[in-house]
């Protein structure tokens, strides 16, 4: 095992139990009524909610046309974070109900009435069975220690033609491979959005780079070294052709 993949397993997941919940919820609570990370938001990701996930615009679109053709849906989503995209969700026309889960216990002040946010752990909680049309995962899969063992709960509280769309990213090709094997045990599409992605950061780099001064004049400078490392990170990845993008589509 590489010293990385030991890293991964061992202190990372106790580092992000331990410290992440209340990280992101101090995170969220900055972010939620800035008027610049709104407005990063909608030049970014192309939406006016406020989101922390890695969707390009391509890869928003890709993920409504999957889900807007489908007739009434009972929804939820497994680390919703900020909840932008829980709302966006939750006000489309085929939206019974949507419940989004984050440790963190962030919920957003303003909500639709059909959308609930709990706190909870995914790696502990179970679902009961036959419970949603629709589960989504977009960028919250990466401290899931037990994957296996999760998506085996989360395809078990599917109803029959229910899916499970999961978006993730991989920065090195261990990772990839790992998951891949992993995966081959379910029935599920790959949707490979590597080049988009690698689009998706260099202006993320571009933006946030014109965006300096007001994320610094606006008190948000822990975002923006934040993000200013985690684009790093990526277009590094993307450089030595180690990182890639996907969505992923389980069906029972
Ligand atoms: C990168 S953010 C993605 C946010 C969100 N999906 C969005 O679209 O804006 C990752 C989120 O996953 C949540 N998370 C990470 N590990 C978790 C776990 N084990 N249980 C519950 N939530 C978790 C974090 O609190 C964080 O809000």
């Amino acid at each position: 095992m590489s010293l990385r993949k030991f890293l991964n397993k061992t202190i990372g997941p106790i580092f992000w139990s331990s410290y992440g919940p209340d990280l992101f919820f101090k995170l969220y609570t900055k972010i939620e009524d800035s008027k610049v990370f709104l407005d990063y938001c909608l030049k970014l990701h192309g939406t006016t909610s406020c989101t922390f996930n890695m969707l390009s615009p391509t890869q928003r679109d890709f993920f409504f046309q999957n889900i807007t053709n489908k007739e009434k849906l009972i929804v939820l989503e497994l680390g919703h974070g900020p909840g932008g995209l829980a709302c966006e969700v939750g006000q489309l026309n085929n939206c019974e109900k949507l419940i989004g889960i984050d440790y963190s216990g962030f919920i957003p002040k303003k909500h639709p009435r059909n959308v609930h946010f709990f706190k909870n752990d995914l790696g502990k909680i179970n679902f009961e069975s036959k419970q949603f049309d629709l589960i989504y995962c977009v960028d919250s899969f990466y401290h899931i220690q037990k994957k296996e063992r999760l998506i085996k709960r989360i395809l078990n509280a599917l109803n029959e033609n229910g899916e499970f769309i999961l978006f993730c990213s991989f920065t090195n090709e261990e990772e990839r491979i790992d998951f891949f094997e992993l995966i081959k045990k379910f029935n599920v599409q790959t949707f490979d959005f590597t080049e988009d992605d690698r689009d998706y950061w260099s202006k993320n780099d571009n933006l946030l780079k014109a965006m300096e001064i007001d994320f610094k004049a606006n008190y948000l400078s822990d975002v923006y070294a934040m993000r200013e490392k985690e684009i790093e990170k990526f277009k590094s990845a993307h450089k030595n052709q180690e990182a890639s993008r996907f969505c992923f589509i389980f069906k029972n």
